[in-house]
């Protein structure tokens, strides 16, 4: 008998949802033979964490087509590689100067590494209510003001937002520290000519299932052809069997064989141009119906849709809540964005849908973006390590203030955490956990 998860996902996919979320291969790419291939690591196999055989040929087959010093896989996700590029970039008792739009993988990766985070500025731009790019002049000063071992960013953000990278590592490789970019929405930009590592990153983590055809937790780091330091390359396996799993799934290896294939078709190129292009007729309808589109007021990924709900009078979950009463299920829905990952494999189907539903919504009265949690204050009263691992104790929310946290608290999406182990809970901090429904937290005793 099918258990109710099993019969849930069935029926949800009965529906016939459009996919306008991860993962990139919206049902829409693999057939029924992949399953029979849910192999182990057998003698003629190869073995993840001491690739020698097929599974290193597969590296170096990503490797070549991203033009990399070299690529490692994953199974477990983005969140695998950063957890390996932070290992790789410091060691205990070193600062990384950090993104504070970060995934909760890189705070628990920094916590148990005994890593401090230095944190850096984003400007606030009140028009789109986001945290855009990093201040650089912020980042020169606390490159020079603390003894930094690395630069960790996020480019591009869920909303689809880039940094300057070509800049920033110009930066970095003037003072001789690494560049690490959380790169896990912009694997296709390879395709556009922007992927970070070809713009001056050292490393790089790139979630390939969530803009790619990959099964959900199949993930890639990539180390730079031009990287000073060449022994992070022979450290990585060690660096990620630290964290992974000892049984990748073969499974999500094969949709990763079978997409650097896909991806070495001559006109990969042209079909992420031709992404682009649909991305951009949509936003040019949205824009007759008055919706903000990010795109034109921030540097973005120009594949991701970001409508900025406020502009027709609904927050992001009312908007979200709109586009699913016809039939399109978005990725990310906040107090302001609707937020869309459409990808090559999306149907003709889906885009008539999107263009139906643009062309149909009611406009409202407009109304500025709510930016009380758009800056995320992170400091901490102790170490990220001394909180994680101290005694604690649970209570709620209402109770915490003044209180030290334990918790990375972060819900997903987008994984950016409210509150990280030795931060102060304040007002906000509480105001904000609850609008999300969160109501214990874990505290110093
Ligand atoms: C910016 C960012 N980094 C890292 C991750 C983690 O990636 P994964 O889910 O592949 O582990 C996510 C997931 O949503 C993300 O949005």
């Amino acid at each position: 008998m099918k258990n109710n998860f099993y019969k849930f996902l069935e029926d949800y996919r009965n529906e016939n949802f459009s996919s306008f979320h991860t993962p990139g291969h919206k049902n829409n790419f693999f057939d029924n033979n992949l399953i029979s291939l849910d192999f182990t690591e057998l003698p003629c196999t190869d073995s993840l964490y001491e690739s020698s055989g097929i599974i290193k040929n597969l590296e170096n087959q990503i490797s070549k087509i991203y033009d990399t010093d070299s690529s490692f896989i994953s199974c477990g996700g983005n969140t695998l590689c950063i957890q390996t590029m932070i290992r790789l970039s410091a060691k205990s008792g070193d600062k990384i100067l950090c993104d504070n739009i970060i995934h909760r993988s890189a705070i628990s990766a920094m916590a148990l590494l005994n890593i401090t985070p230095v944190w850096l500025e984003r400007k606030i731009c009140k028009n789109s209510g986001l945290a855009t790019e990093i201040n650089l002049e912020d980042l020169e000063n606390k490159i020079n003001t603390n003894n930094i071992k690395a630069v960790y960013l996020t480019s591009p953000s869920y909303h689809g937002i880039l940094q300057d990278i070509k800049q920033i590592s110009e930066i970095c490789k003037k003072h001789k520290i690494l560049l690490i970019i959380d790169n896990a929405h912009g694997s296709h930009l390879k395709f556009l000519g922007i992927h970070p590592i070809n713009l001056g990153a050292d490393i790089t983590a790139d979630s390939a299932h969530k803009t790619l055809p990959v099964l959900t937790g199949g993930a890639w780091l990539h180390i730079n052809k031009q990287i000073y330091n060449k022994n992070l390359t022979n450290q990585a396996k060690s660096a990620m069997a630290l964290f992974g799993s000892t049984s990748p799934s073969y499974i999500t290896m094969s949709s990763m064989s079978l997409c650097a294939d896909w991806l070495e078709n001559d006109n990969i190129n042209q079909k992420f141009k031709e992404l682009t292009q649909k991305v951009e007729y949509i936003n040019s309808l949205a824009r007759q119906k008055n919706i903000f589109v990010l795109n034109d007021h921030v540097k973005t990924d120009p594949t991701r849709i970001a409508f900025g709900a406020f502009s027709i009078g609904y927050t992001g979950f009312e908007l979200g809540e709109k586009m699913r009463e016809h039939k399109i299920e978005p990725e990310l829905c906040d107090e302001n964005y609707v937020v869309l990952i459409p990808s090559p494999l999306n149907s003709n189907l889906d885009w008539e849908r999107l263009e139906n539903f643009i062309n149909k919504i009611e406009t409202k009265n407009k109304f500025k973006p709510n930016i009380n949690n758009t800056k995320n204050d992170y400091k901490t009263e102790i170490s990220l390590t001394q909180a994680l691992l101290s005694e604690s104790e649970e209570i709620h929310v209402m109770n915490s203030l003044n209180r030290i946290s334990s918790d990375i608290i972060s819900p997903c999406p987008p994984g950016v955490p409210i509150v990280i182990p030795g931060q102060k809970i304040n007002k906000s901090i509480i105001n904000n956990l609850l609008t999300r429904n969160i109501s214990k937290i874990n505290v110093l005793k």
